[in-house]
């Protein structure tokens, strides 16, 4: 794959529809992902105060994109991060994650955080009451079902918070941050 990286702004209107459909797809498996308005999300990310974004290209065409949200004065949120599932596990959502790194230490960010919910029985605490002692509970999250927050460890991410029922009884979002 010859992978190159561009800032969002560098998209033409063909890849901006490239992007959002990357965006359906690497998220089919959660059918209330984006409220259903991909296009739409891809779309604040030349409209929104704050938001920037980075596309990989395999040749002209989009296969993956990642999203940066500057949510306090020295962290910044990533958010979206998604590889059109053709694409994955071949380095692509790596690459974007340390390409936001990258610009984010350029910004004089300290932190990168970000949330991945768990609503797919995708850890062993899909279904579990975690309350009381959640804080308790992080040391022993563990994938079961290729959740990507393994994904994220591998790339120096540790769990910082859960925030349980965030998404339905049984269904937390799991806090994730990396120092740069
Ligand atoms: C999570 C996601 C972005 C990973 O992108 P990718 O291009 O497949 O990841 P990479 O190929 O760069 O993988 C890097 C490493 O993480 C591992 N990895 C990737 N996805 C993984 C998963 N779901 N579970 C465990 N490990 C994973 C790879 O095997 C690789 O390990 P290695 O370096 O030892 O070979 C992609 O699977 C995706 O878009 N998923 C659907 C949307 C999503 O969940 N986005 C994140 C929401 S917070």
């Amino acid at each position: 794959m010859g992978l190159r990286i561009v800032d969002f702004s560098q998209l033409t209107a063909a890849q901006r529809v490239q992007a959002a459909h990357v965006l359906e797809a690497a998220f089919a498996h959660l059918p209330a992902a984006f409220d259903g308005a991909f296009a739409e999300e891809v779309q604040t990310f030349f409209t929104e105060l704050g938001r920037a974004a980075w596309a990989a290209l395999d040749g002209d065409a989009v296969v993956g994109w990642v999203g940066r949200i500057e949510g306090y004065e020295y962290a910044w949120e990533l958010h979206p991060l998604a590889v059109h599932p053709a694409a994955q596990r071949r380095g692509v959502g790596s690459a974007l994650v340390a390409l936001l790194e990258e610009r984010a230490r350029a910004a004089g960010m300290l932190t990168v955080y970000l949330g991945t919910d768990d609503e797919f029985d995708g850890t062993n605490l899909f279904g579990q009451e975690l309350f009381p002692d959640v804080a308790g509970k992080i040391a022993g999250v563990v994938e079961t079902n290729g959740h990507p927050f393994a994904f994220y460890r591998k790339l120096g991410y540790e769990i910082t918070g859960l925030v349980p029922h965030a998404n339905g009884f049984g269904k937390p979002d799991i806090l994730m941050a990396k120092r740069l």
